[in-house]
């Protein structure tokens, strides 16, 4: 039995627990005592393995996410997902513990946006407002007016006079499709997410004459080559009940391939495959947010660590763009 200490030490190390745990032991079991004694909530990106999924209270996208994080009344959030989304939780939970199973979850997205080269490209276009992407840093959430998700960033956009120029960080995917869809030219950083980049449009286009029915969901963090052939684009939300409710049977699925297992448990008769990248691999998986496993999710609800740590200051300065995105998204009917 590790001390509260001993656990810490370890963690300076390693940046999760590496502590051994018997492999007699039920983890499902566990985890759920644990949520009770710790009166805890785990809140799951569709892009973390099955079992983490399962054992969740709440799967959802990034807004979904957010939202769930800003209304819980747990004293435990554990957050099975990447960095910039437990910092999200804990940017709008100051007093609650926020655990991340694995520190070195982050993400290849918000690294594509280092704070102090952002805030030179911000100074050098003083006349433009800033709408961030929520997968970036809280030092760029700091930098930033407004925050989107894939699922509100077209709304988000539209909310913003035609006249006022915008800089958008750090997708430039996202931002390029965004611009495609409003008719906009914002200045787009040039920032892009590793899993969606390296789809490959040859194999995806292989895999259309192999399945002629088959329906092409893409993710808008997608090139646009890829996004060009997709029937639907959007936020993994979107995507998945997209697949509930048309009447096509076959999917290609363009996003990472963690989502595969909910739109299996949705719509079981449906046949779901994912769009392959450009490497020996058969589907895409993020590397970020695989680090987090029911291991992981059992030893930082016992210990408490590893817990997101956040300055006061900077909190409140990455608040206001977070509390924006709600706003605006909660005024144009998105969320409740
Ligand atoms: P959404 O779940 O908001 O679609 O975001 C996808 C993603 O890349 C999260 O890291
Ligand atoms: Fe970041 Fe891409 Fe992984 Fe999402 S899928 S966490 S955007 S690297």
């Amino acid at each position: 039995m590790h001390t509260l200490i001993e656990a810490e030490k370890n963690l300076d190390k390693k940046g999760y627990l590496d502590i051994s745990v018997p492999a007699t032991l039920d983890l499902f079991e566990e985890i759920q005592k644990l949520k009770k004694e710790k009166n805890a909530v785990i809140l799951a990106h569709y892009y973390q393995e099955a079992d983490i999924q399962d054992i969740a209270d709440y799967i959802g996208d990034s807004l979904g996410l957010a939202q769930e994080a800003a209304k819980t009344n747990a004293d435990m959030i554990v957050f099975a997902g990447v960095h910039f989304m437990a910092e999200t939780a804990k940017i709008l939970n100051p007093t609650k513990r926020v655990v991340l199973p694995d520190l070195n979850a982050g993400c290849s997205l918000a690294d594509s946006a280092p704070a102090a080269a952002f805030k030179k490209f911000k100074d050098d276009h003083p006349d433009h407002i800033v709408i961030s992407y929520i997968n970036c840093t809280a030092e760029i959430k700091a930098l930033s007016d407004i925050i989107c998700t894939s699922s509100n960033a077209q709304k988000i956009v539209e909310s913003i006079p035609q006249d006022q120029p915008i800089i958008f960080a750090p997708d430039k995917n996202l931002g390029a499709y965004i611009n495609k869809q409003t008719g906009r030219n914002m200045l787009l950083w040039n920032g892009s997410c590793m899993v969606h980049e390296i789809f490959s449009l040859e194999k995806i286009l292989k895999l259309k004459t192999q399945y002629p029915g088959a329906k092409l969901l893409a993710h808008p963090e997608c090139e646009e080559a890829v996004l060009k052939y997709a029937d639907f684009i959007g936020s993994t939300t979107q995507i998945l009940n997209f697949a509930v409710k048309d009447d096509c049977n076959e999917f290609i699925v363009a996003t990472e391939a963690g989502i595969l297992h909910q739109m299996e448990k949705d719509s079981p008769h449906k046949h779901f495959i994912p769009a392959p990248p450009n490497n020996a691999c058969a589907c895409n998986d993020c590397p970020y947010m695989k680090m987090n496993t029911l291991e992981k999710v059992y030893l930082c609800m016992k210990y408490g660590l590893p817990q997101i740590v956040m300055g006061e200051k900077l909190r409140l300065a990455a608040k206001k763009p977070i509390d924006r995105m709600l706003e605006i998204s909660r005024s144009v009917g998105l969320i409740k």
